[in-house]
């Protein structure tokens, strides 16, 4: 099945939302674990790096080229995916990463050579223990930093059924996002040639790859990858223990089945995109960005969605369509924001276009669309209250026609990392931020004047009440 087929057959109409058929099996683990492989605890509290978000963005950091040690892995791995909040009972955590319905379907492996105190191998990260499990050594002397996420659909469909492949490639995308900030935030970059730097949507054979990080292709799936220096295609791997009681650990849940739309959506959308590892941004950004330090603006982070109705500086506002910079433009995506209150700015539709790759907006429409916005997901009326709300549309042919069958998962992918910049902005700004990928899409872009494109994600912005935590 193509993106664009699976898109439309899971859209939300105010008709009866798609029921996405029965899913069969137990309720999911959220964390995976493999209990009898070895394990390396990464330091609680290792020592911070004391940067901002400004200086992330704009490549501005100076840190000092650590060594290649536990600390920088701990640094990366728990501002990536790490627990940073618990709930009032104590049951239920949530990470440095957004998730819809906080269902974490991602796991986050890592090949790693040449770090002090960890034989070189393949790890996965352990969320609940922050610590690395070795599933493989690798034979080798070189240095080398490859991260995969990977994604376990059972998760997040046994609550979202067929609509959940979306959220899957929307979470995988705040999480390729955030990896690209904690490793410059823990200065892992710094200590490998910028040339050697690659990001990839996707990859040529999943088999190839589900075999060579050990994991069960019937219940989860590699999802994209972010390298500092890839590990030789050569290298020689021992896995440290049968591949059959590795393939084990992926399932999720007694009888955990998806069910076959997601199925054929998966095997219909495989292929590898390489892309450019986030530029910085060379615009002049707000002066607040660079005055906050990052590691607690991420460890802060939280979908906030008590807005108060206040209007926010342009300057602020514009330091969005700025950061987005660093995963767009890409052809067959669009970003839109809805205007009510900011400064400066009729309220109204704008449209993100670039000149080069320099941001512009251009008004597409004036008037007041918060409210028919809020109503369009799902009447979360909280959306109304934001300042502004960002709306992203695919369209899907073109970008299957770009970038063939993986079309549609480069524009989720991206839409995602626009998510994370979205949030980090805002945290660091003192603003709220929300993600909303339940709505009525066709409603979604009718609010944005038109009549084709597929509705990809919301996000509302503005001042709320007060700190969650
Ligand atoms: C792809 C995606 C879709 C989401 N959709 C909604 C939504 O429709 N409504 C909502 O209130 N929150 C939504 N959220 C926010 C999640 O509920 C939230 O991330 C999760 O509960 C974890 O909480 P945290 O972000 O505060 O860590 C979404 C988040 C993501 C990443």
């Amino acid at each position: 099945m193509k993106g664009s087929e699976y898109h439309e057959i899971t859209a939300y109409q105010r008709s009866g939302l798609a029921s996405g058929g029965r899913i069969r099996g137990g309720t999911p683990s959220f964390f995976k674990t493999y209990p009898t492989l070895p394990f390396y605890q990464l330091p609680k509290t290792p020592e911070l790096p004391s940067c901002s978000l400004g200086d992330v963005l704009t490549g501005a950091t100076t840190l000092a080229s650590n060594e290649l040690n536990l600390s920088l892995l701990s640094i990366f791995f728990a501002l990536t995916y790490g627990i940073t909040a618990t709930d009032r009972t104590g049951i239920y955590s949530f990470r440095a990463v957004p998730s819809a319905g906080a269902l974490y379907p991602c796991e986050v492996y890592a090949w790693l050579g040449g770090f002090r105190d960890l034989p070189h191998g393949l790890y996965h990260y352990n969320v609940a223990r922050h610590g690395l499990e070795q599933i493989a050594t690798v034979d080798s002397n070189d240095a080398f930093f490859e991260a995969w996420i990977t994604a376990i659909p059972y998760r997040s469909a046994w609550k979202y059924r067929d609509r959940a492949f979306r959220y899957v490639l929307l979470d995988s995308g705040h999480i390729f996002e955030q990896a690209l900030v904690s490793a410059k935030v823990s200065g892992i970059t710094n200590k490998f040639k910028e040339a050697n730097w690659t990001g990839t949507y996707g990859c040529r054979s999943e088999t190839a790859i589900c075999q060579r990080l050990a994991v069960d292709p019937h219940h989860e799936r590699p999802v994209a990858c972010v390298a500092f220096a890839p590990l030789s295609e050569t290298a020689k791997i021992d896995y440290l223990t049968d591949k059959k009681e590795l393939l084990s650990a992926s399932a999720p849940a007694n009888g955990a089945d998806y069910g076959p739309v997601i199925l054929n959506a998966i095997n219909g959308t495989v292929g590898e995109v390489t892309i450019p590892i986030a530029p910085d941004i060379s615009e002049k950004l707000p002066s607040l960005l660079f005055q906050n330090n990052a590691v607690q603006v991420i460890l802060n982070r939280r979908s906030r969605r008590n807005f108060i109705k206040g209007s926010i500086s342009a300057d602020y506002f514009e330091s969005y369509p700025k950061a987005f910079s660093r995963a767009l433009p890409i052809k067959g995506l669009t970003v839109y924001f809805v205007v009510e209150r900011v400064d400066n700015y009729d309220e109204g539709v704008y449209e993100l276009w670039f000149d080069g790759t320099r941001p512009n907006l251009k008004l597409t429409g004036k008037g007041m669309f918060m409210s028919q916005l809020a109503d369009a997901c799902l009447h979360q009326m909280w959306v109304s209250h934001a300042s502004f709300a960002i709306v992203v549309l695919l369209n899907t042919e073109e970008l299957e026609k770009t970038y063939g069958n993986a079309g549609y998962r480069v524009g989720m992918l991206c839409v995602g990392r626009i998510g994370q910049l979205c949030y980090l902005l805002s945290e660091a700004l003192g603003l709220g931020c929300c993600g909303v990928g339940a709505f009525y899409d066709y409603e979604v872009t009718r609010v944005i004047g038109l009549h084709s494109g597929m509705s990809a994600y919301v996000l509302a912005v503005g001042p709320v009440k007060k700190q969650v935590r």
